[in-house]
């Protein structure tokens, strides 16, 4: 006797294949920005592409006014890295942020602990600007390295919602060497997306 597969059987080795591979189901995230260390929002269907789910907590100081930013959406993992993320460019202008990728459904619900920066200078000086509509800025002025800033870095990207170029170079964590092209950092009512990293 030939044994007959039940659709029911069928459809639940098709969902466990799917999930087995990584396939089809699309992911589920929490969605929100919020000025503060958490926000709330809703959970949304991400992409097809959009494989992990992020939570991020900025605290940025932009023109001597501090604001922390929350944010928690659909992200892809190759544009995603868990840890922290520090650049200053001068004492009025510097944004650190913490964040976490995640890849299960609702994952990026929880609020992380706040970013803390440590202010103590640590000998290290870099060359430092800050421009929009450009790629790149030729350093005016020389920035402080403060606490795990070890590195001069350079950076840019796009800044949402216009889409304008903006280009950064100041002290930056290790981390931000090796940002991944297209990570998200949030900061009050603008979304940068960073495109290009290096150090010296
Ligand atoms: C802050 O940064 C300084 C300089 O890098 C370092 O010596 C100190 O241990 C840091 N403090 C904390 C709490 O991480």
């Amino acid at each position: 006797m030939k044994p007959s597969m039940k659709p029911e059987t069928f459809l639940l080795a098709s969902a466990l294949l799917c999930t087995l591979l990584g396939l089809g189901y699309p992911l589920s995230c929490e969605v929100c920005v919020g000025d503060g260390p958490s926000c709330t929002g809703k959970l949304q269907t991400c992409a097809p592409d959009e494989d992990s789910c992020v939570v991020v907590v900025t605290e940025t100081n932009r023109k001597a006014s501090l604001a922390v930013t929350s944010y928690k959406g659909c992200a892809k993992s190759s544009e995603c890295d868990s840890g922290l993320f520090g650049i200053t460019v001068n004492p009025e202008n510097y944004m650190g942020s913490r964040r976490r990728c995640c890849q299960k459904d609702g994952c990026n619900q929880d609020p992380l602990p706040a970013f803390v920066r440590n202010h103590t200078e640590n000998g290290l000086r870099c060359p430092s600007c800050i421009a929009a509509f450009t790629e790149t800025c030729t350093a005016s002025e020389e920035a402080l390295c403060v606490g795990e800033e070890t590195r001069c870095v350079t950076l840019s990207g796009l800044v949402q919602p216009a889409g304008v170029k903006f280009a950064v170079r100041g002290c930056g964590m290790e981390t931000a060497c090796h940002t991944k092209p297209g990570t998200l950092v949030p900061s009050g009512a603008r979304l940068f997306t960073i495109k290009k990293t290096s150090c010296l």
